[in-house]
């Protein structure tokens, strides 16, 4: 692979080029300090790869994603959440006894310690469950102290990956009780992880909730499809707070906080408001589209655009796909479909969004079929989080895995003050 020459002050550095099983291609500039003084300057990291990972591959202008080289399509139509997650975290699928055993460890790890609990008194049921969950994740550091932070344990990440994925299940369904002013509806051992959350979030006493078989599949899909993305703004927080060699846990509440973001996993619910502002006839599609078409304004089309993809997320294909399955299968309406593929079709219609890349993204349909499976709107982005979670696991025992292990500490170009003297108060008039 040649390599790449850099021209600086009259003399030449030769840096090598990095090559992806992707196809991409990469500058290796790791001493380009050491030998020219330079830094590179790349804000939002656009352009920067702060990792070579085998975890899952985006090609954004084929519009696929593969998690451990399978198609997600495949995943969604074969596999199950919890076997994806063994998938993303061990980069193979799990044998039958494999998978029994993780499927056993993750019932058996579904409560939460009963002191834990008494968290919940002290949030008011305004708390928004993303404030909830970062909260109750970053606690379990605290009750379940077991967790290493110098030499990689594969016992312990076994069960702090374990912990996490069946935990954030009763702590999200309890943050929705909670929220709701209804008491605690612990897991059951009988039922499968994503029939569990639901059983948690929905089952009482006096209106018990049969668990349908299509709203179970259609979370499991959901999860799948959101299970990871690559180096995401969470992602990449959860590897930047984890090369502190701080535990899983808090690692993971950062990704959760970042997460929640209008930019990022919270869009879902912007979208929502989005189409609301239409049905209700305090915006119109046209006025969005131009709106968000003008140089001077700030607003953003919400559920469209990404970093990476330049045509078609296929989870949002996948999503809407699911939206019109379900939609069929009870034979309901939802006001908000027609909408969002009104809207879908005006944008994929015009030039502005198609010269640059603009397409729906995941988060564009996500929410609506979170309402159309009875999914409160406060909950969409504590489900992407329930999803993600594995590939965030995933991507910080890579990061622990990798040679050379170090602690993340971007450079900065200062545009600051040069050096000048104090001055005292009463000089400063
Ligand atoms: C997720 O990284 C991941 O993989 C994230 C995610 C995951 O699975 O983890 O895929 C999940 O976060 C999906 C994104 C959800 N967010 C939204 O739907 C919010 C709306 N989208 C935009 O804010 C934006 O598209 C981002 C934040 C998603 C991407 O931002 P970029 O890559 O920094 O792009 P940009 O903001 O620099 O925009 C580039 C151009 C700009 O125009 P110019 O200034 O060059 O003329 O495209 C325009 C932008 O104005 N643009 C949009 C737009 N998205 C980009 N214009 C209107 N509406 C939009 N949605």
């Amino acid at each position: 692979m040649k390599d790449i020459i850099l021209t600086y002050h009259g003399q030449e550095y030769r840096f090598p080029l990095a090559a992806g099983t992707g196809g991409e291609r990469a500058i290796d500039i790791s001493d380009l300090r050491t030998r020219t003084g330079l830094i590179t300057y790349d804000v939002g990291f656009q352009n920067t790869a702060s990792c070579t990972s085998a975890i899952t591959h985006i090609d954004g202008v084929k519009g696929t994603l593969r998690y451990r080289g399978i198609p997600v399509e495949e995943l969604v139509r074969q596999s199950s959440f919890t076997e994806t997650a063994y998938l993303l975290i061990y980069g193979r699928l799990p044998g039958m006894s494999e998978r029994q055993a993780f499927s056993r460890d993750l019932t058996e790890a579904s409560l939460v310690h009963e002191e834990m609990l008494r968290f919940f008194d002290g949030f008011p049921q305004t708390a928004h469950p993303m404030a909830v969950l970062s909260t109750m994740v970053n606690a379990l550091s605290v009750y379940y102290p077991q967790y290493y932070t110098d030499a990689f344990d594969s016992d312990i990440f076994d069960i702090m990956a374990v912990r996490l994925i069946s935990k954030i299940r009763t702590i999200a369904a309890y943050a929705y009780r909670h929220s709701v002013g209804e008491t605690f509806v612990y897991p059951r051992h009988d039922l499968r992880y994503c029939a569990n959350l639901l059983h948690m979030m929905f089952h009482c006493p006096v209106r018990p909730y049969e668990v349908d078989p299509e709203i179970e599949n259609a979370l499991n899909r959901l999860l799948i499809i959101h299970a990871d993305h690559e180096q995401s703004c969470s992602t990449s927080t959860v590897r930047l707070v984890g090369s502190s060699r701080v535990n899983l846990y808090s690692s993971i509440c950062a990704g959760i906080c970042a997460l929640w973001g209008p930019l990022h996993g919270e869009a879902s619910r912007y979208v929502i408001d989005m189409l609301e502002s239409i049905r209700e006839g305090r915006t119109s599609i046209g006025w969005c589209i131009e709106e968000a078409k003008k140089e001077d304004s700030p607003y953003r089309l919400f559920g469209f655009g990404h970093r990476i993809y330049k045509t078609f997320d296929p989870r949002a294909r996948m999503l809407k796909a699911e939206c019109e399955r379900l939609l069929g299968r009870f034979a309901v309406s939802e006001p908000l479909i027609d909408i969002a593929l009104e809207l879908e079709e005006a944008v994929l219609e015009d030039d502005f969004f198609l010269e640059r890349g603009i397409y729906p993204n995941v988060d564009f349909y996500s929410g609506i079929l979170c309402r159309i499976m009875g999914i409160p709107e406060s909950m969409f982005t504590v489900l992407f989080a329930i999803g993600r979670i594995p590939g965030w696991i995933a991507q910080w025992k890579e990061m622990h895995d990798s040679v050379p292990f170090r602690i993340g500490r971007p450079r900065q170009i200062y545009v600051g003050n040069r050096e000048r003297d104090y001055i005292e108060t009463s000089d400063r008039g």
